[in-house]
């Protein structure tokens, strides 16, 4: 029987603090008006200290699963699009894994620019219609204010902080991701890159002088790259779904320039009101801005059970991706925020617990095995 691969849970996290423009004027030569007009950016989040891409992650992961009504254990592949991770290795799926106690699940980062988040549910829509995999945590989430030099304004301004998360899982009731596409072209890599950091240069007193651990981009070059893949991607992606321009109720693009949707509404012959837009409130989110948008379309009911989304995205790499959705709806009732406070305690308290113990475990082991060595010597 045919497997589907259906979105049955939604969530994301943004930091509290929020930097607007004017605020960036007082820094570096901009201003608010420069801003909106050529972005259609107005504020965007930026992570405290205590926040990072992890806390992010997990936070836009609780709610997924708690609107799913699915318990972290029957979760068995757990994906983050990121460019910003926690560490280069452990990856950030694996924390996030640990603090979900999600025993049964593998986890692993994909890194594929802002089109990150499509190629992970692309992946894992795959893996659920082979029959691999039941149940997957697909997350986009990002901390580019911590790669992005606050004092160079061809890209300070256009870049925010936050994560996004959907639950993907497998039913043979037909629907959920019905056609998806995934894309690059490395020749474009140099771009849109984060120089520093890697094998190629690793992190150096002469690296960070010549500022190459922060994000670089050819804004030029990149903006007419989306114009092009933008289109042309959404038009393959539906006739891949076997539908029309007009099946599709609603299209939710990577928030990167409000310029770069206007050129794909003009190419596509759509009005601008089919878009769904937050990028005045966010900036780009590079990996979350498709999950976050997601997550607001559902809360502002532009997007409803039995609706057909289009999600495209472009990005480092380069790299292009679009999906086709027929949108579910949540399977668990909405409950009072005292009781889902409580709840999310006392389902996350145990994989803290079980995190500790297993630290705990590791240490007493390796000490046990050095005793019993030392005897045998
Ligand atoms: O997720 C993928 C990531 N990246 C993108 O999607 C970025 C795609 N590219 C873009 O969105 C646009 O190219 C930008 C927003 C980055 C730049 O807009 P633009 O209309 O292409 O501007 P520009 O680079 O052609 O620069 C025009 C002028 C320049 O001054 P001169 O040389 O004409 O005197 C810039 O120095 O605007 C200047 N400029 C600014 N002025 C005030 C560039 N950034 C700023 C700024 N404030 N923040």
């Amino acid at each position: 029987m045919a497997r589907y691969a259906h979105i049955v849970g939604w969530g994301m996290a943004v930091p509290q603090r929020v930097v607007t423009n004017h605020e960036l004027a007082q820094f570096v030569e901009t201003s608010d008006e420069w801003i909106v007009t050529r972005t259609g950016i107005r504020e965007r989040r930026v992570a405290s200290p205590q926040e990072s891409t992890a806390t992010l992650s997990i936070a836009a992961a609780e709610e997924a699963l708690a609107v799913a009504g699915i318990p972290p254990r029957d979760v068995d592949l757990i994906l983050v699009a990121t460019v910003t991770p926690e560490y280069l290795f452990p990856s950030t799926a694996c924390l996030v894994q640990d603090a979900l106690g999600a025993t049964k699940a593998g986890a692993f980062d994909l890194l594929a620019g802002c089109s990150g988040f499509i190629y992970g549910l692309h992946l894992a829509a795959a893996a659920i219609r082979a029959g691999t995999h039941q149940v997957a945590l697909v997350i986009g989430a990002e901390t580019l204010s911590r790669i992005v030099n606050w004092q160079d304004r061809n890209t300070c301004v256009l870049f925010g902080d936050g994560a996004g998360a959907v639950v993907l899982q497998g039913s043979d009731t037909p629907g959920g991701v019905l056609a998806s596409m995934i894309r690059a072209d490395g020749s474009g890599g140099e771009l849109l890159i984060l120089p520093a950091g890697g094998s190629r240069l690793p992190i150096s007193e002469a690296a960070v002088r010549d500022g190459c651990h922060f994000i670089r981009m050819n804004g030029r070059e990149v903006f007419r790259f989306a114009t092009r893949v933008m289109e042309k991607a959404t038009r393959e992606v539906i006739a891949q779904a076997g539908l029309r321009l007009e099946d599709v109720d609603l299209i939710i693009p990577h928030q990167a320039n409000i310029r770069i949707i206007e050129a794909a509404a003009k190419a596509l012959g759509l009005p601008m009101d089919r878009f769904f837009v937050n990028i005045d409130r966010y900036g780009n989110t590079s990996a979350a801005s498709i999950p976050i948008a997601l997550c607001e379309a559902v809360q502002q009911r532009r997007l409803n059970p039995g609706d057909r989304a289009v999600m495209v995205a472009f990005g480092a790499g380069l790299t292009w991706a679009a999906a086709v959705v027929e949108w579910g709806a949540p399977r668990a009732r909405p409950r009072p925020l005292w009781l889902e406070r409580l709840a999310r305690i006392t389902l996350y308290l145990p994989a803290q617990l079980h995190s500790r113990l297993m630290r705990l475990w590791r240490r007493l082991d390796a000490w046990f095995s050095r005793i019993l060595r030392q005897e045998g010597e």
